[in-house]
Order: structure tokens, then sequence, then C-alpha cells
């Protein structure tokens, strides 16, 4: 009887050094607690602007994108949506509704009878500067069942640029006053505010 306890001892002490070996055998495999784990994640992406790895959380907020953005620019990034909408008062409907008018607008309202997606009409609301910088960059997360099968814009400073490009087609809207100082640095108000105060993201750029 003794005999056997030992025998079952042994399994068992067997056993469990065999399940520790394996345990940080397959940590190494898998890297499981990922002890090499890199600092910087991923690669770096052409145009965006990265202080210190903050990646996308450091965007500008879209007051400050747009106080540095460009419509002209915008007309030019415009082009990517030409093959399914019209700029001009009173063009066509496409694919996608006639944007004339657009900013400031209630979501998906009238457009000369355009048949919007059930998901759009539900989002309620209007198209303000905000909203569309929510809209371009990910119209699906924005509307789950959009019928604009358009990727969207990663570029912060693309979207706000084609954004002044819409307010130009007949609304004509007053911007929205850039943060306060100290808030976050918008790029066009840093200039002097941000050299006399600490300003990291511009820091970072030197
Ligand atoms: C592949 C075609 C396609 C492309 C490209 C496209 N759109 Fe659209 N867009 C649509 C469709 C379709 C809708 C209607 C969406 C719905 O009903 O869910 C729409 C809706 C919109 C709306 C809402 C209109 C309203 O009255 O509520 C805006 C604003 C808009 N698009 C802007 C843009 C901009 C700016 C671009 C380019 C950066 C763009 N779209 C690229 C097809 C497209």
């Amino acid at each position: 009887m003794e005999d056997q306890n030992n025998t079952i001892a042994g399994w068992a002490l067997f056993s469990g050094i065999v399940a520790l070996g394996l345990g940080s055998l397959s940590a190494h495999y898998f890297l499981a607690d990922k002890p090499e784990r890199p600092e910087k994640m991923g690669y770096a992406i052409e145009g965006v602007v990265s202080s210190e790895g903050e990646g996308a959380a450091a965007e500008e907020p879209i007051e400050a994108r747009l106080a540095a953005g460009d419509p002209a620019k915008g007309e030019a990034v415009f082009k990517k949506c030409q093959s399914c909408h019209t700029p001009g008062q009173g063009g066509a409907n496409g694919i996608g509704p006639n944007l004339y008018g657009v900013v400031g607008e209630a979501v998906a309202s009238g457009r000369g009878g355009f048949a919007f997606s059930d998901d759009l009409k539900a989002h309620g609301g209007n198209w303000d500067f905000a909203t569309l910088d929510q809209w371009l960059k990910n119209p699906k997360a924005f509307a789950a069942g959009t019928k604009m099968t358009f990727a969207g814009l990663s570029d912060g400073q693309d979207r706000a640029n084609v954004i002044l490009y819409l307010n130009t087609l007949g609304s004509n809207l007053p911007l929205p006053a850039a943060p306060a100082a100290g808030a976050a640095a918008p790029a066009a108000a840093a200039s002097d505010a941000a050299a006399a105060t600490e300003a990291p993201a511009e820091a970072a750029k030197e």
C-alpha cells in the first residue's frame, strides 16, 4: 500500500513538472505574456503626425482642423466623392444624394427624394461640422446600415478640408470657435500662444 502511495505521489509530481514545462514552453512559443512586446506597436502611417506614440488620440479637434483648413484643398479631396455625389445647386442625385447646402441641414433629409437608408434616417440631428467629421471618418461606424459604401477619410485634415469645401456649397455657416488655448494647442492659433506656454506637440516636431 505504501508502495502504491509513493507511485501515485511520484506520478503526481512528475505530471506537475511536465505541466510546468509545457506552460513555460507554450508561453515561449505564443509569447502569451509578451515579454518582448515592442514599445512602439505597428508602423508609422504616412501623413499621420504622431507625437510620442499618442497615435490617433493626438488628432486635433475638428475646430482646430477647420481653422487650419483650406476649402480649395477640400475641392481636390472631393474628387473621391464625385463618382457618387454632385456638388452643384440643383445637381442630380446619383449613387449618393446631391450635396448642395448639406452643411447644417438635417441628416438624411429631402435631397430631391433621394432614398436614404433606414439607419441614416434613424440617426437624426443636423450635419454640423463635428457630425460630418465623424461621418466622413467612418460612415459604417456612424450608421451601420448606410448605403454609402465609402471607407471613409482617415486623414483628419482631409476631412476638415472637404467639410470646408462642402460649406461653400450654399451653406456658408460660420466656423465653430477654436477650443481655448491649453485644451489642445490648435495648429493655426498655436504659433504665438504655444511658443510662450508649453506645447508638447510643437516641441516634439523639432
Ligand atoms: C460609393 C459612392 C459614394 C462615395 C464615394 C461617397 N458617398 Fe457620400 N453618400 C453615398 C450614399 C449612397 C449616401 C446615402 C447614405 C445612406 O442613405 O445611408 C451618401 C450620403 C452622404 C451624405 C449625407 C447626405 C444627407 O443629405 O444626409 C454626405 C454628407 C456625404 N455622403 C458626403 C460624402 C463625401 C464628402 C464623400 C467623399 C469624401 C462621399 N460622400 C463619398 C455614396 C457615396
